[in-house]
């Protein structure tokens, strides 16, 4: 199976979002990675529903919006109106994770976790077959732009183990600090699918950097 590219419209040009996402529509990236920050659960404030509705208008790829906020269960009918596909909250955010599952599927989206680099691959053990995406962080969620931590790729390591002894399907999918470099590492782990911003918005040719991730 090829690579699931999932651009960080986090990095994009906010003045010229419209052109960003025809970039995106027009490359070889699979989804659309929206980052939503509630200044409580990160220590930074990103953009929110209007901003997601709008970029729905014309988003030709399924939305992948990555939740970093307290108490998601109170927005998930909100981003399903919006018109997020792939729905993902936090395993440290969500106290009733299964019910939180439960209630992103009864609205027809899939439904991701995402770990915080602390927090290790056993506390999926009991939910990992409920699930159809694992988001591993590979910085501390909060910004763009910062350097990968090593120890993601031993994660990745163990969740491909995890999944494959529970004998199910889940993406195992890897958000931050993602280039050319760590991306090769991440797939030969196991990884499935890849968040890139800044080295995507960054680069002198995004659409170029998208195939060249595809490629890995
Ligand atoms: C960080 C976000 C990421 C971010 C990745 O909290 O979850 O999706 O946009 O940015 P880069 O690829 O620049 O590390
Ligand atoms: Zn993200």
């Amino acid at each position: 199976m090829q690579t699931i590219i999932s651009p960080s419209l986090l990095a994009a040009d906010f003045m010229n979002l419209g052109s960003d996402i025809e970039m995106v529509n027009n490359s070889q990236a699979d989804w659309f990675h929206l980052d939503i920050m509630d200044g409580v659960f990160v220590p930074n404030i990103s953009y929110g529903l209007p901003v997601i509705e709008q970029i729905n208008k014309i988003a030709k790829k399924p939305l992948d919006v990555h939740l970093m906020i307290v108490d998601p269960d109170r927005y998930i009918e909100a981003f399903k109106k919006a018109g997020a596909d792939i729905l993902t909250v936090h395993y440290e955010a969500c106290t009733h994770l299964h019910r939180t599952i439960q209630n992103i599927h009864s609205h027809g989206m899939k439904a991701g976790v995402s770990l915080n680099p602390h927090t290790p691959i056993s506390v999926l053990e009991e939910i990992i077959t409920d699930i159809d995406v694992v988001l591993l962080m590979s910085v501390n969620p909060g910004f763009g732009g910062q350097s990968f931590i090593e120890s993601t790729y031993n994660k990745v390591e163990k969740l491909a183990k995890l999944i494959k002894e529970k004998n199910t399907e889940v993406i195992i999918e890897i958000d931050g600090g993602v280039n050319l470099e760590t991306g090769k590492k991440l797939i030969e782990a196991g990884a499935d699918a890849l968040v890139a911003g800044s080295f995507v918005f960054g680069a002198k040719d995004p659409n170029q950097t998208i195939s060249d991730l595809k490629n890995l």
